[in-house]
């Protein structure tokens, strides 16, 4: 099995460009199943994820080509199939997504039912009422969801949280459903921004985008005609902030997404980090003393689920105590076994982490327990003093596009196991 050894203290230097966002590209990827031409995305970053999307799309007949750019030449299947394996939802959840699209380009779907999932329940109510609202009739059965529509027809659908895979669904689903369909309480994240204007470059109606009410009036057909670039990765962008106020130095951070990054850019600055913006992008170094803070995550604009490690981590070396609540998912706090093991003091209570600032970071063998909370122990093993290795790194291939490779640009001492027997002195 592979791992990140890291070697901790030195400082980050140099530039680092940021990655396509992996929630972005995913769906992309499932809505080229609506189109009756060629798409042509660009901007797809190289990740784990990216790959199983294109073996659940080559699965349905797609033709699909990758390039070493991140181009992806998407071909339509002739004749479409109607099937998600177990054996590739099960490796990756996102796969659900496709439903929408096969149900609204063939009329019916069967896909796998997602197994279980460390950091909470991660429930798929709200996707499949959202769509049985719309006329498809649903069974889940042997381990399958089984949905059918001859027409699915618009409606009103609201939920009851603003949940980022079931607005894409539905929102997926009545982009070629009869007559108008609004979506109440739609999650406003940026990378459904994305699919939004994607969508309508290939002909969907849509009003509303970026709000959390959809306004969507079906059209019988969908194409492409030009290229798609997928908005760049907000969560990568913020990783990398926090991983040079943690190891020191300063780091020129381009193609950050800034538009898309109002409160991380706000907590992090509070926190005592240093980030100008010039016309060649972010450079970003701390400073001062790391300042403790509150934080609390929610659905967009609030801050992201998706960057409450990496904040945890940074706060575990602030001059005092931090509460960090998250309020998305259940059980999204299994990196903190593991950075008390390296010599923080966080105790949990209920949705909140209860982070008491330390002096730093020691090395130890440490296990990825998810994607974000791999990367974390990544940002804390460039801090620690002495050597971390990071075992179970295939979650954070997921999500993270050669994240050692860059980090090792930037001059830290980072190797996965293979690549060389022995870190730098
Ligand atoms: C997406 C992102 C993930 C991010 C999350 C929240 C992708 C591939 N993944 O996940 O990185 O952390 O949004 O921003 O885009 N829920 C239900 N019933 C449902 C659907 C969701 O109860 O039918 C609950 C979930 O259990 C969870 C919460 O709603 O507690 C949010 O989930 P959701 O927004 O759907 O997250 P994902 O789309 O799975």
């Amino acid at each position: 099995m592979e791992k990140l050894v890291i070697k901790g203290g030195n400082r980050l230097k140099g530039e680092v460009k940021v990655s396509g966002a992996k929630n972005a590209a995913l769906k992309l990827m499932a809505a080229s199943i609506l189109s009756n031409d060629e798409v042509v995305l660009k901007n797809i970053p190289k990740i784990k994820d990216v790959f199983l999307m294109v073996k659940v799309l080559e699965e349905l007949g797609m033709g699909v080509n990758l390039d070493d750019s991140g181009k992806a030449t998407i071909v339509p299947a002739n004749p479409l199939k109607h099937e998600a394996s177990y054996e590739l939802v099960n490796q990756m959840r996102a796969s659900i997504i496709v439903l929408g699209p096969l149900l609204a380009k063939v009329g019916r779907a069967r896909v796998a039912l997602p197994g279980g999932c460390k950091i909470g329940l991660r429930k798929i109510d709200f996707h499949l009422r959202g769509l049985e609202k719309l006329g498809a009739k649903i069974n889940v059965e042997h381990g399958f969801i089984e949905a059918e529509a001859d027409v699915l027809k618009g409606a009103d659908v609201s939920f009851d949280f603003p949940s980022v895979g079931a607005t894409e669904n539905v929102l997926m689903a009545a982009v070629k459903a009869k007559g108008t369909t609004v979506i109440e309480n739609a999650a406003r994240e940026p990378e459904i921004t994305d699919l939004v204007c994607f969508l309508k470059q290939m002909g969907a109606k849509i009003e509303g985008t970026g709000t959390s009410t959809l306004i969507i009036d079906g059209v019988d057909k969908l194409g492409a005609s030009k290229e798609y670039s997928v908005v760049s990765d907000r969560i990568e962008a913020g990783t990398f902030m926090v991983a040079v106020a943690l190891a020191g130095g300063e780091i020129l951070i381009k193609n950050a997404p800034l538009d898309f990054m109002g409160i991380v850019l706000e907590k992090l600055t509070g926190a005592g980090i240093k980030i100008d913006e010039t016309a060649d992008g972010l450079h970003v170094s701390r400073d001062e003393e790391i300042k403790p803070l509150d934080v609390v995550t929610l659905p967009y604009p609030g801050f992201p689920t998706d960057m409450q490690a990496q904040i945890i981590t940074l706060l575990s070396l602030a001059g005092g105590t931090s509460i960090v609540t998250e309020n998305v998912f259940e059980n999204r706090f299994m990196l903190i076994d593991e950075l008390n093991r390296m010599g923080a003091n966080i105790r949990v209570q209920g949705p909140h982490a209860i982070i008491k600032g330390v002096e730093k970071f020691f090395g130890a063998s440490v296990r990825a327990t998810d994607l974000r909370g791999g990367a974390a122990l990544v940002l804390a093993g460039l801090a620690a003093k002495g050597i971390t290795e990071v075992i179970d790194i295939s979650h954070i291939d997921r999500g993270y596009s050669n994240l050692d490779t860059k980090f090792r640009a930037l001059g830290a001492n980072i190797f996965r196991t293979g690549e060389r027997d022995s870190l730098k002195d």
